[in-house]
C-alpha cells in the first residue's frame, strides 16, 4: 500500500521544530532518514507514526534502546504475550516461530527476563514484536546504535531479508550513512526541522546538492566499510 501525508509539523516550547512535511512512502519502500543531531528525524518519525495511526494504518515502531520496549522484571514471554493482546490477537496466536527463526532468535530463552539475552537478542525481539502485526510501515528510530557494528549491519540483514517476502515499508532513521547505505533505496536528508532533499541512495551519496547533505557524505566514516 503507498501512503501519502501532507502538513505534518510539531511546535515545542514555541518554537517549530518541524516544518510543515509531506512525504509518500510507495508500498515496500525502504527509506534511511538521516541529519545532523536535532535536525528533527525522531520528531518526523512520531508525527508520522501518529497521523498514520489516526487513519487505520498497522505502522510499528522500534526504539532506539530495547530497554524502552521491554521491562527488565518481565519474562520475554510476558511481552510477546502483551504484544499480541495489544494488537488483537489471542496470546500464542501468531507466527512467532516465523519471526524468530527470520531473526534468529530461536534459541533465545522466553522464561527469561531480558537481561539474560545480549542486547543483540533484544533488539531482534523487539523488531519481531514489532512485525506481529504485518504492518504496513515500520519506523526504526537507531535501532542498531547500542549495538556493534557487525550485530548491527547482520540484524538490518536479516530484517532486509525478512521483508523481501512483505508489504513492509520502512523507515530507517540513523546517523550511520554505511547502515543507510547498505540497503536504503531512498534516502532523505533533514536539516533544521525540514527535509532539505530525498533522491536514492545512491544519487545523494554520489552527488549530494546540499550543504547538510554534502556535509554527511564527507563526515561518513564508512569508507572502508564493504556497503
Ligand atoms: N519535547 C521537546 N521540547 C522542546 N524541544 C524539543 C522537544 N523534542 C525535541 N525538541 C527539539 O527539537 C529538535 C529536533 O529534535 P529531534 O529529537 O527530532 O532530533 P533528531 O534529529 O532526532 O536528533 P538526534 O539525532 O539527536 O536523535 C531538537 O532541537 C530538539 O532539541
Ligand atoms: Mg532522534
Amino acid at each position: 500500500m503507498n501512503l501519502s501525508v501532507s502538513g505534518l509539523s510539531a511546535t515545542r516550547s514555541g518554537r517549530t521544530i518541524l516544518h510543515p512535511t509531506s512525504l509518500d512512502i510507495a508500498q515496500c519502500e525502504y527509506i534511511a532518514l538521516v541529519g545532523a543531531s536535532g535536525s528533527g528525524k525522531s520528531t518526523l518519525g512520531h508525527v508520522l507514526i501518529d497521523n498514520l495511526r489516526s487513519r487505520g494504518l498497522r505502522v510499528a515502531h522500534v526504539p532506539q534502546c530495547p530497554e524502552e520496549a521491554l521491562d527488565p522484571l518481565r519474562s520475554m514471554r510476558f511481552h510477546w504475550h502483551e504484544t499480541e493482546r495489544a494488537l488483537g490477537f489471542d496470546p500464542g496466536s501468531t507466527d512467532k516461530k516465523t519471526l524468530f527463526t527470520a531473526l534468529k532468535i530461536q534459541d533465545g530463552d522466553l522464561q527469561k527476563r531480558p537481561w539474560a539475552w545480549s542486547r543483540g537478542m533484544q533488539q531482534r525481539f523487539v523488531i519481531a514484536m514489532a512485525l506481529i502485526s504485518a504492518p504496513d510501515l515500520i519506523v526504526l528510530d537507531e535501532p542498531t546504535s547500542a549495538l556493534d557494528p557487525i550485530i548491527a549491519a547482520a540484524t538490518m540483514d536479516l530484517l532486509g531479508q525478512y521483508r523481501k517476502g512483505h508489504d513492509t515499508a520502512m523507515i530507517l532513521i540513523t546517523h550511520d550513512l554505511g547502515l543507510a547505505a547498505r540497503h536504503a533505496s531512498t534516502l532523505i536528508v533533514m536539516h533544521n526541522g525540514r527535509i532539505v532533499e530525498k533522491a536514492s541512495t545512491v544519487e545523494v551519496l554520489k552527488h549530494p546538492q546540499t550543504d547538510a547533505a554534502k556535509s554527511l557524505v564527507a563526515h561518513r566514516i564508512w569508507a572502508a566499510m564493504p556497503c
